[in-house]
């Protein structure tokens, strides 16, 4: 299951990618926002699907705004997030080999709806490679929990 947000500047990318796991089959959760008519305020959307891959409702997020950087600053704030900001193909690679994002961050103001589809199918395709990698996530909890020894 895939948690899918967005505010008013990242309402087309979502519908792009909303049509994207239709086609692929993919089940996601859709937490608003529902047009691009009204400004609304990024966080809450942020921290809906944040929340629901925290608690393990879904596996994973997208999340659109203008810049994606809102919705990301806002999203990693919640436990056990890493939310990241991509624009091209190798950051979303990276984000999931290295960093084993669990949320993509999407802008609407930033790239189109291609470029959108390629990095969404990157991202939920590859596989964290683990390792080395898997030391640097433990890290990033502890700083998380307040038990971060330099
Ligand atoms: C909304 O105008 C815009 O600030 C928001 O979509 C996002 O880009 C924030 O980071």
């Amino acid at each position: 299951m895939i948690a899918i947000g967005c505010d008013h500047g990242g309402f087309l990318l979502k519908k792009t990618i909303i049509n994207y796991l239709d086609q692929k089959n993919l089940q996601y959760l859709d937490f608003g926002t529902d047009d691009m008519e009204k400004t609304v305020d990024y966080p809450k959307y942020a921290y809906l699907v944040a929340k629901a891959v925290s608690e393990g409702k879904c596996e994973k997020g997208i999340l659109c705004c203008g810049t994606g950087i809102g919705v990301s600053i806002a999203a990693n704030k919640i436990s056990g997030i890493r939310a990241a900001v991509c624009q091209d193909e190798f950051s979303a690679e990276m984000s999931r080999k290295h960093n084993d994002a669990n949320i993509l961050c999407l802008g609407g103001r930033i790239i189109d709806e291609n470029k959108a589809m390629l990095l969404s199918d990157i991202f939920l395709n590859t596989p964290f490679d683990g390792g080395r990698h898997y030391r640097r996530i433990l890290q990033i909890e502890q700083i998380e929990k307040g038990n971060f020894k330099v």
